[in-house]
């Protein structure tokens, strides 16, 4: 790897997108998870418009069997559009054509669902020896956060591998992958020492979670080659971060940007609940009645 490889501007993101949804059967027995909605757009939209909006131009979607749909979303339609059109219902079409016009999206299947470390090395080819974002469909962040500009920016000035991290509390930490960091003297950005995915809460070394969004150093390719099965007896992106972390010099090393701002899971059925009623509640077309209602809701909650 030469220094002038990594001198590249970040400009490349990989979406994994292959897993099987099996916390929402049945409504993803045909469905996607990613296409479910959160409130009227499927949640993949969100973090491509993130993704668009952070600058990167090039998108890779890591999809699988059944995916399908995923596709058909970001492409044209002409004969909707058409309809639309004809129909005058201009918001819609707006809306419709957003979706398709977003950015350059491109698709691979993972082949077999090996995890998620397997799922970014087949990112390989396509991305090349540039560092690179991962954003994780699960994971939302509030469309006023700048969250992976930040990443993108620390990634730029260290030229080394940028995750990044939130406080969650302890019992919540066997989720995630959580990390042992260290403070970088002048800088708003931590110094990842260790990474352990998905630890037993008396064995975490923090309480700080990796959330779903990294800005790689391409040399975690050559590391992923050579990871084997980890936590759940797959190949985990968080065991090939904690190799990149121990190494010194020009590929090795990771950062961690600590956010502090709004993020919304929609991993499980009832945090994705939360971030439809939490989104919703703030969109101008439906918040004002939604909080409205919440309130009174709320009160009959408190009664029964
Ligand atoms: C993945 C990562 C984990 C990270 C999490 C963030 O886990 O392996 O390190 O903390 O995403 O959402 P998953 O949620 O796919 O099990």
């Amino acid at each position: 790897m030469t220094q002038e490889n990594t001198q590249h501007p970040v400009r490349k993101a990989v979406l994994p997108a292959a897993g099987l949804g099996t916390r929402f059967l049945p409504a993803t027995k045909a469905t996607p998870k990613e296409m479910l909605p959160v409130v009227d757009r499927p949640a993949i939209q969100y973090v491509v418009q993130e993704a668009v909006d952070a600058g990167l131009d090039d998108l890779l979607v890591i999809t699988g069997r059944s995916k399908r749909a995923l596709e058909d979303h970001f492409d044209r339609i002409p004969s909707l559009e058409d309809q639309l059109e004809a129909s005058g219902k201009d918001k819609l079409l707006e809306a419709v054509q957003h979706a398709s016009d977003l950015g350059d999206l491109h698709y691979l299947r993972q082949g077999d669902p090996k995890g998620l470390g397997h799922a970014v090395l087949r990112a390989k080819t396509h991305v090349g020896h540039e560092p690179f974002a991962v954003l994780l469909g699960d994971d939302l962040i509030d469309e006023k956060e700048t969250l992976l500009e930040d990443m993108i920016k620390v990634q730029e000035s260290t030229g080394a591998t940028v995750v990044a991290l939130m406080e969650v509390p302890q019992e919540a930490i066997s989720a995630y992958g959580c990390a042992d960091v260290s403070v970088v003297e002048g800088q708003d950005y931590v110094k990842v020492n260790r990474l352990v995915e998905k630890p037993k809460p008396e064995e975490a070394p923090s309480n700080l979670a990796i959330i779903g969004r990294y800005v790689l150093h391409p040399d975690v390719f050559e590391v992923l080659e050579h990871t084997g099965p980890g936590a759940g007896d797959e190949i985990q992106l968080t065991d090939a971060l904690q190799e990149l972390a121990g190494r010194d010099g020009e590929g090795g090393g990771v950062y961690g940007v600590v956010f502090r701002g709004r993020r919304y899971d929609t991993g499980d059925k009832l945090s994705y609940l939360k971030a439809n009623i939490t989104i919703a509640s703030e969109r101008e077309d439906l918040g004002p009645e939604l909080r409205e209602w919440l309130v009174e809701f709320a009160k009959g909650l408190e009664t029964a």
